[in-house]
């Protein structure tokens, strides 16, 4: 296909920020942030075009993806399902252990084996925590290892959310300075809120942040996030407060009780309605302020903040497709392919824009 106007040298891959497994956001860097936050705009501009669209369908279409999924989801599911076939990914699915030989007796470690053997890449979500470092550590003893990407393991990380919000962050923020220097809260179930732990992980490569913990006693953010903060010299406070914290927040990540983890009905104990966010809340939020959620909601978010434009929630869930494309794009090493385009000179190409 024409490609008028692209430059014709591809940039060469950087060896530094070089992607196979995906299973902690301990190890992004900010150099790779950035880039995975670029590419991501790239490839966004880029597929609102039909040439730009043609184009990256023809991009990996010699590669299949396989998505094991014994534990519910449906955007990290969908947004990985549609961004391999932006990208022109075959995939095939798990996501019931009793429809997979597991249930005849097959080890984990085999299961994850055969999946090798079929695709190119592993996406997989598992109640255990660990269950993704395991399958990339088995990998990496194989003549034909395919990368892991870890799609929420237990209650502990969850490294693709984590960079989908901060390219929200990032864009929200484009016109302020991007996320250095501000101020973000984190709401709710922090204790066993895997998006909120992983999100704090990559904050190590930001200045001057500050984060405000806002949860029940009993949910409050774990001592290894704390820890990992004040190593890193993250400045971050807690209290159970809302309404005094809320007017400082530049952003506001608002999660669910993660109810699904109880042992004993420990999220009835805790009254929701102060840890909430509704109309009243949004009064008390900054003119730019933002609100965030991970999703699915509960009743911690009203759907009447839905109409307030500082709601970023569904634009963070689509964001979520287009930096999963880029994750993709930058395991099997293709970010030079896009980052050489010219987007304008595809939507050129569009003419009479045959799909209106
Ligand atoms: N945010 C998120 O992980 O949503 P799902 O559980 O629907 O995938």
């Amino acid at each position: 296909m024409s490609q008028e106007g692209a430059r014709q040298q591809p940039v060469p891959a950087d060896e530094d920020t070089e992607l196979f497994h995906v299973i902690d956001p301990q190890v992004f860097e900010r150099r790779l942030l950035d880039e995975l936050c670029d590419l991501t705009t790239r490839v966004r501009t880029l597929a609102k075009s039909y040439a730009g669209a043609r184009f990256l369908q023809e991009l990996l279409p010699n590669r299949r993806a396989m998505f094991y999924f014994t534990q519910p989801s449906t955007r990290t599911f969908l947004s990985f399902n549609n961004a391999c076939h932006i990208l022109g990914i075959r995939t095939s699915e798990i996501r019931d252990r009793s429809t997979s030989s597991e249930v005849k007796g097959e080890s984990f470690d085999d299961s994850i084996r055969t999946f090798s053997s079929y695709v190119d890449v592993i996406v997989m979500r598992a109640r255990e925590p660990g269950r993704a470092a395991q399958a990339a550590r088995l990998m990496d003893t194989i003549d034909r290892p395919v990368p892991v990407i870890n799609a929420g393991s237990g209650s502990d990380q969850h490294p693709t959310q984590a960079l989908l919000d901060i390219y929200t962050l990032d864009r929200s923020f484009s016109e302020r300075g991007g996320i250095d220097g501000k101020v973000i809260g984190m709401m709710g179930d922090l204790k066993r809120g895997r998006t909120v732990r992983s999100l704090c992980y990559l904050m190590k490569n930001y200045a001057d942040v500050r984060l405000v913990f806002i949860a029940p006693g009993q949910f409050a953010m774990q001592n290894d996030v704390k820890g990992h903060l004040e190593e890193h010299g993250i400045s971050f406070s807690e209290t159970e407060r809302l309404h005094t914290v809320l007017p400082e927040l530049d952003a506001l990540y608002v999660t669910r009780m993660q109810s699904e983890w109880d042992t004993a009905d420990e999220c009835r104990t805790v009254d929701l309605r102060r840890f909430s966010v509704g109309t009243r809340e949004l009064g008390m939020l900054k003119p730019d302020g933002i609100i965030m959620h991970p999703l699915p909601r509960g009743p911690e978010l009203d759907p009447a903040v839905d109409m307030d434009p500082r709601a970023m929630y569904w634009r963070q869930e689509r964001n979520g497709m287009w930096m999963r494309v880029a994750v993709l794009l930058k395991i099997f090493r293709l970010e030079s392919r896009i980052q050489c385009l010219d987007p304008e000179a595809f939507a050129a190409q569009d003419g009479d824009k045959p799909w209106e």
